[in-house]
């Protein structure tokens, strides 16, 4: 089936900021939207997104990935077979010609590049996620759910970016989905009851009134216990301490604590936290530019809890494979707009499935309502998702979708539920 045209367009996303959408129609009138997603706790080595800069939007309007769309993109693809989806994003990669993205933008072509995939999807007429998996057996993916949200999503007041929770004891998607409403529910009334409730931040998890960062951990035990759960048993603790945020070459500045902690400070705080908190899952412990102390932390805690690498992998099959030989993290976090397209999303998810790392197919803190992510995780069964709080609509039309996918009939083989976590070995 060929392409018959290319149309990107300006939306808005969850944050009101501008971001590109892109529509490709089949030449039998099927079609794919892809809408590229945004970061705010951005590794540095993630394609690079076009932004106009200057005054409108404080400068993140996107006229310019636009133009390279009508003029360069568009003409480039039209005529093209809409399943030849690697030869496309080939060409998608060619056509910019930077080693970044940088000059037609990691935004235009991650976009592209799903319009494509979903308008590929829409005229095989099966689901996207079926489309992907093809006649392979794939399970619904374990998620895991902030629940208080900090760092860069709530004006850094924490220095901990995500507190999440997985349902480690659900039986099904929509299972995990009525546990962690309860233990979001009753975080919130825990806050309401000390007077602490301040809204939501960037990915609708609970504004984080705390005076340490510990404190939010033990908000977190209260309320999976309040929900009348198991902390670890049936509902356990994931963290995203996102701190290449808060640290650079080995120095890590604690803010809400007032402390500034070398690797192994910040490496040892975490390990006792491990060990008196029910915690499941870690992301970039250490900053994306201290490779030792992720190695360093991987070694202490690796076999018993998930070390996963997101600003330091950044979504790339290189820096999998070299994580992989030196033994950095367990754990992939798969964000696709990190690549700048499906295909090369693929090739780091195949390459961290390939090195035995467990992947998680993530949104990011700026979305909309696109739920592409959702089929991604599931057809290529990538174990886990990962996609903000239990709140807001470009978070629950997430959840919602996967709700749809597991009850229709012709649902996916099952669920992964904690199965999908990485452990290196039995401790
Ligand atoms: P971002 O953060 O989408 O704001 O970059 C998400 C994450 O760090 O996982
Ligand atoms: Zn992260």
């Amino acid at each position: 089936m060929k392409i018959r045209s290319i149309q990107g367009r300006r939306i808005w996303d969850s944050r009101g900021r501008p971001t590109v959408e892109v529509e490709v129609v089949n030449d039998d009138g099927t079609l794919g939207l892809g809408i590229a997603p945004a970061g705010a706790s951005m590794g540095t080595r993630e394609a690079v997104e076009l932004r106009d800069g200057g005054a409108a939007f404080g400068g993140r309007d996107v006229q310019s990935a636009l133009r390279g769309i009508e003029r360069e993109i568009a003409p480039a693809l039209i005529g093209r077979d809409v399943t030849d989806q690697a030869g496309i994003d080939a060409a998608l990669i060619a056509l910019d010609g930077t080693p970044t993205k940088a000059r037609l933008g990691g935004n235009a072509l991650i976009a592209t590049s799903l319009a494509v995939l979903h308008a590929a999807a829409a005229q095989a007429r099966v689901p996207l996620w079926q489309y992907l998996a093809q006649a392979r057996p794939v399970k619904l993916p374990l998620p895991q759910i902030q629940i208080f949200g900090g760092g860069a999503h709530a004006g850094r007041r924490v220095d901990v970016q995500d507190f999440m929770v997985i349902a480690t004891g659900a039986t099904s998607f929509s299972h995990a989905l009525e546990m962690t409403a309860e233990v979001y529910r009753a975080a919130g009334g825990i806050m309401a009851a000390r007077g602490t409730l301040a809204g939501v931040a960037d990915e609708g998890g609970w504004w984080p009134s705390f005076s340490r960062n510990e404190e939010a951990l033990d908000t977190l035990v209260e309320a999976i216990e309040k929900a009348g759960y198991v902390p670890g048993a049936q509902v356990a603790i994931a963290l995203d301490i996102a701190s290449s945020e808060f640290g650079r070459g080995g120095r890590y500045k604690l803010a809400l604590e007032g402390q500034e902690l070398d690797s192994d400070a910040l490496c040892g705080m975490l390990v006792r936290w491990v060990e008196k908190y029910p915690i499941v899952s870690i992301e970039d412990p250490l900053a994306e530019d201290d490779e030792q102390g992720l190695v360093a932390f991987t070694q202490a805690v690796g076999h018993r809890v998930q070390v996963v690498g997101d600003d330091y992998l950044v979504t790339d099959a290189g820096r999998v494979r070299n994580a992989a030989a030196l033994g950095a993290c367990n754990c992939a976090l798969i964000k696709p707009n990190q690549a700048g397209t499906v295909t090369e999303t693929r090739a780091a998810l195949d390459a961290a499935q390939a090195a035995g790392y467990a992947t998680i197919v993530s949104a990011r803190s700026g979305e909309t309502e696109d739920v592409a992510i959702v089929h991604l995780a599931t057809g290529w069964n990538a174990g886990q998702l990962k996609v903000g709080s239990f709140a807001r609509s470009e978070r629950m039309a997430k959840w919602n979708e996967a709700v749809r996918i597991e009850s229709r009939a012709g649902a996916p083989a099952g669920f992964w539920g904690a199965a999908a976590l990485a452990r290196r070995s039995k401790a």
